[in-house]
């Protein structure tokens, strides 16, 4: 797998945890890893790496478990397929091919169970070592025209701290995030995280900041993740870890960037059919004829005649 040549800034390794079990997504997901469910004409995780590569972190490290080989494969050169198309000519769809495993290093560790996303950011240990990285979530896709990590590192270099993405979210969907209770900073896009609460009811919630799923941590984090318990529903929670630092146990503080663009939880069934369409809408091939159709279905639908 080769890297493009790149700027090297600060943090250069993404860690993208794709082990988690998939439930909300059965049973799409029995063989094969919510992470590989494509958004459009890519799986989910092809963006997130893409996402790590545009903001200068070309060396990927992908946390993988059951049904590993969907994602190795995928990132990996596949000499069969290449042969057909060489033989066809086909450049374009050899170029589609070629594209996944040309975006940047990317390296795969098998996460033995799925004891939580904490463990699984744990397991990279080895792999980072004492350097500053980022965490993506192979299911949360940040759309690529409104960026967010570089924002995110540019902040872990200014404050010399642990960077976290935060999103405004309506109250009665508090409960399906961790929610960070905060301190203004004098940036209205930054805050100071001073506590962590995982899921809480809306009347418990500190605020209506939940926390997405990207991370610029130091590598302190690992010494903390080891020493946690088991958290919430018996898992090895990376809040637990953040909180240890938010409540000024580590050695740093704890930064939140608000982001207020555009994101899909694609290990949702119904975030991953909106992506799909917000995507497909944009799509240089594909755009115009789904923009029509879908504006034709608007009127269908809205004059009861969806069937039709
Ligand atoms: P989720 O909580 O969304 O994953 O984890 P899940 O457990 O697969 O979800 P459901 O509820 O059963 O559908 C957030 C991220 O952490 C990874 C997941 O793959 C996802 O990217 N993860 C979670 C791991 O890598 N290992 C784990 O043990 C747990």
């Amino acid at each position: 797998m080769t890297a493009k040549q790149r700027t090297r800034g600060s943090v250069t390794k993404a860690v993208v945890p794709a082990a988690g079990l998939g439930t909300r997504f059965l049973p799409a997901t029995k063989a094969m890893p919510k992470e590989m469910l494509p958004i459009v004409d890519k799986p989910a995780i092809q963006y997130v790496v893409e996402e790590a590569a545009a903001a200068g972190l070309d060396d990927v490290l992908i946390i993988t478990g059951r049904n590993k080989t969907n994602i190795s494969n995928h990132f990996d050169s596949v000499p069969e397929l290449e042969l057909a198309l060489e033989r066809k000519g086909d450049e374009g769809k050899l170029g589609k091919v070629h594209e996944a495993s040309e975006i940047a290093e990317v390296h795969l560790l098998r996460q033995g169970q799925p004891l939580g996303l904490g463990h699984a950011v744990g397991c990279a240990r080895r792999h980072v070592g004492d350097e500053s990285f980022a965490v993506l979530l192979g299911d949360d896709l940040i759309d690529a025209r409104d960026p967010l990590l570089e924002r995110m590192v540019a902040e872990h270099d200014a404050r010399d701290a642990t960077v976290i993405a935060l999103m405004e979210v309506p109250p009665e969907s508090i409960h399906l995030y961790g929610c960070a209770a905060v301190e203004p900073t004098d940036d209205p896009d930054v805050v100071k995280i001073t506590g962590l609460v995982e899921k809480p009811e809306a009347s418990e919630a500190p605020s209506n900041l939940a926390v997405i799923g990207r991370y610029v941590l130091r590598p302190e984090i690992f010494d903390i993740i080891d020493e946690l318990e088991p958290g919430r529903g018996g898992e090895i929670q990376l809040t637990d870890a953040l909180n240890h630092l938010a409540e000024g146990k580590g050695d740093g503080p704890v930064y939140g960037v608000v982001f207020r663009g555009r994101r899909y939880d694609t290990g949702d069934r119904a975030d991953w059919i909106k992506a799909n369409v917000l995507l497909g809408v944009d799509h240089p091939e594909l755009g115009a004829e789904i923009t029509d159709w879908l504006l034709g279905f608007a009127d269908r639908l809205r004059a009861g005649r969806a069937d039709d």
